[in-house]
């Protein structure tokens, strides 16, 4: 022992005392990442016979009806909260006409899942346009190609309208258009769909981590992109204003997307909100370490589970991720 170890004043204070061992770390954690809190995106796609593995999201497929309805169940079987659908539809047009028919792609695959699942977990839609329009942007384009604003909120009334009908619990838009949220639910109540919430992709960003998204759900834009209408990365104040105007406008909850490197974003998000607040860990995340893990680069479980705790450190209350069930799997 050497004199210093004996002097009361130094260290003042030994933090390591409660990381040893992990009773003790357990036990004064701060954060938990709880398998309720988790929602799985889930992709179907019309036509299918077989299920269609998604070649940039390793362990993702493109459902048939079949195989959705059983993936649901396995998540609900895992704990999991709530379900993101996705459809991709056979036909595509300039208005994206599939969107908001009752018998397209989502609104049978909502049917389904409000049938086999719907009491178990929060059957959402996701809301937009994209992947129903030709030419791959999130609502009906102007003549100089802009998306033309207001004629997409009509759009996005009647989708909401379909999908609540079809027995989405949540409607969830995620176009980024000015009003949405107002629209979505002037429409919602004028239908007779007071009680549905809206989930509003609120903080959106024009980001390239959608990448393998593009894949699975087939709806790139044939030009352009979308830094019309999702937020430039440098920006955070903007996000503030988007959450407090989709508020204002009756959102019941507000999303950040993507995650991993806006996590400053999801802070301040959190920090006010009035309205719980999820983060949506994307495409791009998840390809990033099934990557890396392939290789032998990290290990894949523990970089699963940090990120998700995350997530929950910097404030985001439910967390969207393709690893929900498998994560849900390993927190149990
Ligand atoms: C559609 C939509 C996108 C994602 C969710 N909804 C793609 C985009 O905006 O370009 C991305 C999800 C992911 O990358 O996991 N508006």
């Amino acid at each position: 022992m050497t004199a210093a170890s004996h002097d009361a004043e130094f260290p003042v204070a030994r933090p390591r005392r409660l990381r040893r061992g992990p009773a003790l770390r357990r036990l004064v954690a701060e954060t938990r990442v709880l398998p309720e809190n988790l929602i799985l995106p889930m992709f179907v796609k019309e036509g299918l016979t077989e299920p269609v593995a998604i070649s940039s999201m390793p362990g993702q497929v493109q459902h048939t009806r079949d195989s959705l309805r059983k993936a649901a169940r396995e998540a609900v079987e895992a704990g999991v909260g709530g379900l993101m659908l996705f459809g991709i539809p056979e036909h595509k047009d300039s208005v994206g006409s599939q969107a908001d028919d009752p018998d397209g792609v989502v609104q049978v695959a909502l049917r389904d899942l409000a049938d086999e699942v719907g009491d178990d977990i929060v059957v959402m839609a996701d809301l937009c346009l994209c992947e129903y329009t030709d030419h791959g942007h999130c609502g009906p384009l102007e003549q100089d190609g802009h998306v033309n604003n207001d004629l997409t909120l009509e759009r996005y009334a009647s989708i909401a309208v379909a999908q609540a009908q079809a027995g989405a619990a949540v409607v969830a838009p995620s176009g980024m258009m000015d009003g949405q949220v107002g629209a979505i639910r002037a429409g919602l109540d004028r239908a007779g769909f007071p009680h549905v919430p809206i989930l509003a992709y609120a903080a959106k960003y024009a980001s390239v981590f959608y990448g393998p998204f593009r894949e699975a759900a087939e709806g790139a834009p044939q030009f352009g992109d979308r830094s019309g209408y999702q937020q430039d990365p440098a920006n955070v104040r903007e996000s503030l204003r988007e959450v407090a105007l989709d508020v204002a406008e009756g959102a019941d909850m507000v999303m950040v997307k993507p995650g991993l490197a806006y996590l400053d974003v999801v802070a301040k998000v959190a920090e006010t909100s009035p309205v719980p607040v999820s983060a949506y860990q994307v495409s791009g995340e998840y390809a990033m370490i099934e990557a890396a893990a392939e290789k032998g680069w990290l290990d894949r479980e523990r970089a699963i589970l940090e990120t998700l705790t995350s997530y929950r450190r910097a404030g985001a209350e439910q967390i969207l991720t393709y690893w929900a069930t498998e994560a849900a799997r390993l927190l149990r």
